[in-house]
């Protein structure tokens, strides 16, 4: 599990002081899928870097299964449980041959050869590039590369991965064939997944999202509670779902419909039902 309370921090410059996060506090389950929103800016990368111990807050605490980020002792355990994907996969590729570069982490680690040749394949599968294990990776697509990047974090068997908008460099096949694997990772391989992300559609699914707005909690709640405030996310700069403007719209407008609505379904459904 991941809980921050009253975590604040602030990027301190030699002639100026930014103040990112406030009083944040957000409560992640294990096993859950949780999305985290923002524009740019709004300090969702400063919230990725302080949950994987590489900034340490100004004040409050977070913690990674039960360790806190602040002890210097705990640093190489929270890595070991909490992985983090980045927005670029070719900054996390170290190796020239696939395989090679999803064995880095584990070999690292000091894991045992045999046990890191199975680990490779298990990854391989589980990120749907079994069939590349000996290509160079600088010849593959960015959707593939960032599931090569997955695939090395996995080798490390972390219970808990947080993916800093993964997606943000990547062709609308390469976006859909990553947030594909995110999502096998929760259901099937039942691990805790954080994604940041400013894409409303890869949020659809999530158990929570968490939205942020210059480093404080704007909303909070399942997919249904928090795509209703239509308002108020297109104030952030935040899409909805089409379809839950368009109840929100029928609903101002005096029509008997749900504001909840989050699918193109639910919409018929609700229009059906209509007198
Ligand atoms: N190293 C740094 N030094 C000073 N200020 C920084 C530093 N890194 C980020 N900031 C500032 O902190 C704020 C939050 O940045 P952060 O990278 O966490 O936002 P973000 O939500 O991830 O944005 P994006 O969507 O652009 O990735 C921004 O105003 C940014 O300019
Ligand atoms: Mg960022």
């Amino acid at each position: 599990m991941i809980k921050a309370n009253h975590l604040s921090f602030e990027y301190i410059r030699q002639d100026s002081i930014t103040s990112v996060l406030e009083d944040f506090n957000i409560h992640v389950k294990d096993g859950e899928f949780v999305v985290i929103m923002g524009h740019n800016g709004s300090g969702k990368s400063t919230f990725a870097k302080l949950a994987n111990a590489i900034l340490q807050p100004k004040s409050g605490d977070l913690l990674i299964n039960n360790l806190n980020t602040k002890e210097e002792k705990n640093i190489w355990d929270i890595r070991e449980y909490a992985g983090l994907i980045f927005q670029n996969p070719d900054n996390q590729i170290v190796a020239t041959i696939v395989e090679e570069d999803v064995a880095f982490g584990p070999e690292n680690l000091g894991v045992k050869s045999d046990e890191i040749r199975k680990r490779v394949d298990d990854v391989l599968k589980i990120v749907d590039m079994d069939d590349y294990h000996k290509r160079p990776p600088h010849m593959l697509s960015g959707g593939q590369k960032q599931r090569i990047a997955i695939a090395g974090v996995l080798a490390m068997k972390p219970k808990c991965i947080i993916l800093d908008e993964p997606t943000a460099m990547l062709d609308p096949s390469g976006r859909a064939e990553v947030l594909k694997i995110i999502k096998r990772l929760n259901k099937e391989e039942k691990m805790t997944v954080v994604l940041i992300t400013h894409f409303m559609n890869e949020a659809i699914d999530a158990d929570k999202i968490v939205v942020i707005d210059n480093g404080k909690i704007e909303l909070s709640g399942t997919p249904r509670e928090v795509f209703s405030n239509v308002d108020k996310m297109k104030e952030i700069g935040l899409d909805v779902p089409q379809v839950t403007s368009l109840a929100v719209a029928l609903e101002k407008e005096g029509i008997n419909i749900k504001k909840d609505i989050i699918s193109i379904d639910e919409m018929v459904d609700s229009l059906c039902q209509l007198k």
